[in-house]
């Protein structure tokens, strides 16, 4: 591998399965019987608005519950330290909606999780287009603080919707000396091509999962353990090299 600058980092449900959030694909992905993806597409919505609004209220719940754990506080430690030690930068992008990334950076100069699918601590009003952070019911249609409408939805990227920040995201990917996947099935685009596209551009690319996920033929090189282990250890070696 030439000299590391750039790097982009892409995460999926299994960074976060070790803190006690299920993963989609791994359980059957059923919720009281409905399959996940006919509660999170834009046609449940407007046939059943209380049924998602319940879907993501348990879910928004599950998440105020956990903590982050040793792979999202690696993660946070390498965006803090990379810049300084490479001169490069590190983008962490992330599929999932929980902010466990972001409770492990804390407050951080310049340093920001992506998450390109969305947040379950944030509402979107479909009025004004403001977005608030939400950790209550959003059932009964409450108010938007911003406009006063009652239409706010989850702020997620359900299917059929375009996910958010791709400008910026295929940019780091052109720029990227490596690419990093991890806990991710690679069952979903976008982000399952995003290893071609760097890879395409001259990156490394690296992927850390409980095992090979759908694309892992795609990499170069590919470790595979609970992320907990794999990634702390992947990072000290980026940080002592
Ligand atoms: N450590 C590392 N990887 C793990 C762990 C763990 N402890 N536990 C599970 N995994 C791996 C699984 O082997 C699987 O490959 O994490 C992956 C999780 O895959 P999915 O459940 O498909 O989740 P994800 O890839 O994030 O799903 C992508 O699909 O439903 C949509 O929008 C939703 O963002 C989500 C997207």
């Amino acid at each position: 591998m030439e000299q590391v600058r750039n790097i982009v980092i892409l995460t999926g449900a299994g960074v976060s399965a070790e803190s006690g959030i299920g993963t989609f694909r791994d359980a059957g992905g059923l919720w009281e019987n409905h399959r996940v993806e006919d509660v999170a597409t834009p046609e449940a919505f407007a046939r059943d608005p209380d049924l998602v609004f319940r879907f993501y209220d348990m879910r928004r719940e599950q998440v105020l519950e956990v903590e982050p754990n040793a792979a999202h506080h690696a993660l946070a430690r390498l965006q803090r330290e990379w810049p300084a030690r490479s001169g490069g930068a590190v983008m962490l992008v992330t599929q999932n909606v929980d902010d466990l990334h972001d409770r492990a950076l804390g407050a951080s100069d310049g340093a920001e999780v992506i998450h390109m699918h969305g947040e379950h601590l944030s509402a979107w009003c479909t009025a004004c287009d403001a977005r608030t952070r939400w950790t209550a019911s959003l059932i009964d249609s409450p108010p938007c603080p911003s406009c006063g409408a009652p239409a706010l939805r989850p702020d997620i990227v359900w299917f059929g919707e375009m996910p958010y920040r791709m400008d910026e995201i295929f940019a780091a990917l052109e720029e990227a000396d490596l690419f990093v996947s991890i806990g991710t099935s690679g069952a979903v685009y976008p982000a399952a091509g995003f290893v071609r596209t760097a890879a395409d551009m001259g990156a490394h690319t690296l992927e850390l999962n409980l095992q090979p996920s759908q694309g892992t033929d795609w990499f170069d090189e590919a470790r595979h353990g609970p992320a907990t282990q794999t990634v702390p250890a992947w990072v000290e070696e980026m940080l002592q090299g």
